[in-house]
C-alpha cells in the first residue's frame, strides 16, 4: 500500500497491523528465533508517544550503582544506542548484539502485543508500556516524518495525513488497537505489564520514575540520598537535557531499517502535552476524540 508519504517501504497489512515491509521481515524473524531471558525488560510503544524518553530513564535507573552523574553515557551516547529497537536489530541482521547484552537487558519494540514473540508473552519477563493523547502522536509523527522526508512539498498535508491516521493506516496501526490491546493485558497481569501514560509521567516524572524503578525490581528505598539521585535521573533524562547534548543535535544521521537516513536529534522536538491544538481545527480534535473513545468504549480507559 503506498502512501504518498510512505518513509522508505510501502505499508504491508499483516494480520490487521500495517507494517513497513523491511520492519514486517524483522518481525517474522523474530517471532521465530528470539529467546528471551527471565530477566529481560521490554519497552513497548506505539511510535512517537515518548520511547526515546523512557529509553533514556530505565537506562539510567538500572545504570545508576555503576556510572556518575558527569561521566553518564547519555552524555556521549542516544538513547538509541542504549536500549536497541528489536524490530530494527532482526530486520537489518544485526540481531547477534541483542545476545551479548549482559543481563538485565533491555530492549524496545513497536510491535503490538499479540505479535510478540512467545518467549515474551509467556515467561517472567517485564513489559514497561507507554502510551500518549493519539492527537499528539499524529503531530509528532507528522514532523518526523516531513524531517526525514525534507519538507512538506515532499508529502501529504497535515490533512491528508489526519485523514491516514484516522483510517488506522500507520506504521504498526492502528493506533487504538495497540493501546487497547496492552491495557488490557496489563489489566490481565499487572506483574508482568507496566501500563503508563506519557502526560502523567510530564507532570510527575519522579513519582513515575521510583515506580519503574520498583517495577523493574530495582526501587529507590526512602532516603534522603536516593531521593536525590532519583531527582537527577529525572534531571538528566529531561528533554531540555538530553537535547542539549551533541550526540542528540540534528546532523548525526544514520541508515535506519526503513533505508532512510534518521538524524538522532528527530527524536527530539518540543516534548508537551497538547501540541496539537496549534495542527488541528476543534471539529479534526473533536472527530479523533469521538473515533478513540468508540473504539475503547467499555473497556475502562479513557484519553
Ligand atoms: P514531540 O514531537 O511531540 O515533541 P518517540 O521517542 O516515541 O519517537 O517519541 C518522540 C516524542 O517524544 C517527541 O514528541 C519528542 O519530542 C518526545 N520526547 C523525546 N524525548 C523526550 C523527553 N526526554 N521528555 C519528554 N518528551 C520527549
Amino acid at each position: 500500500y503506498e502512501r504518498p508519504f510512505s518513509i522508505g517501504h510501502p505499508l504491508r497489512l499483516y494480520k490487521g497491523v500495517w507494517m513497513g515491509e523491511k520492519i514486517l521481515r524483522g518481525t517474522l524473524v523474530m517471532q521465530q528465533c528470539f529467546k528471551s531471558r527471565p530477566t529481560d525488560i521490554f519497552l513497548a510503544s506505539f511510535p512517537k508517544s515518548g520511547t526515546t524518553w523512557l529509553k533514556a530513564m530505565i537506562f539510567s535507573i538500572l545504570a545508576r550503582a555503576n556510572c556518575s552523574l558527569d561521566t553518564h553515557p547519555l552524555r556521549s551516547l542516544n538513547p538509541h544506542q542504549c536500549v536497541p529497537f528489536m524490530e530494527v536489530e532482526f530486520a537489518t541482521g544485526r540481531s547477534k548484539i541483542i545476545e551479548v547484552i549482559p543481563s538485565p537487558r533491555v530492549m524496545n519494540t513497536h510491535l503490538p502485543y499479540f505479535l510478540l514473540p512467545d518467549s515474551i508473552t509467556d515467561s517472567s519477563c517485564l513489559i514497561v508500556y507507554v502510551w500518549r493523547d493519539p492527537k499528539d502522536v499524529l503531530v509528532s509523527m507528522w514532523y518526523f516524518v516531513q524531517k526525514i522526508l525534507g519538507g512538506p512539498d515532499k508529502i501529504a498535508t497535515f490533512d491528508q495525513f489526519y485523514e491516514f491516521f484516522c483510517q488506522g493506516v500507520d506504521t504498526f496501526g492502528p493506533i487504538w488497537n495497540h493501546i487497547l490491546e496492552y491495557w488490557e493485558e496489563s489489566r490481565r497481569r499487572p506483574e508482568k505489564i507496566l501500563f503508563l501514560k506519557y502526560e502523567n509521567i510530564l507532570q510527575e516524572p519522579v513519582k513515575y520514575a521510583k515506580q519503574l524503578a520498583r517495577f523493574i525490581g530495582c526501587p529507590f528505598s526512602e532516603t534522603e540520598e536516593n531521593q536525590r539521585v532519583v531527582e537527577q535521573i529525572v534531571e538528566l533524562c529531561s528533554i531540555k537535557k538530553l537535547k542539549d547534548f551533541d550526540v542528540n543535535k540534528d546532523g548525526d544521521r544514520v541508515m535506519s531499517s526503513m533505508d532512510v537516513r534518521i538524524s538522532k536529534g528527530y527524536f527530539f522536538r518540543k516534548g508537551e502535552a497538547g501540541d496539537w491544538k496549534s495542527h488541528m481545527t476543534q471539529e479534526m480534535a473533536e472527530r479523533l476524540d469521538t473515533l478513540i473513545k468508540e473504539k475503547f468504549k467499555g473497556s475502562g480507559l479513557q484519553i
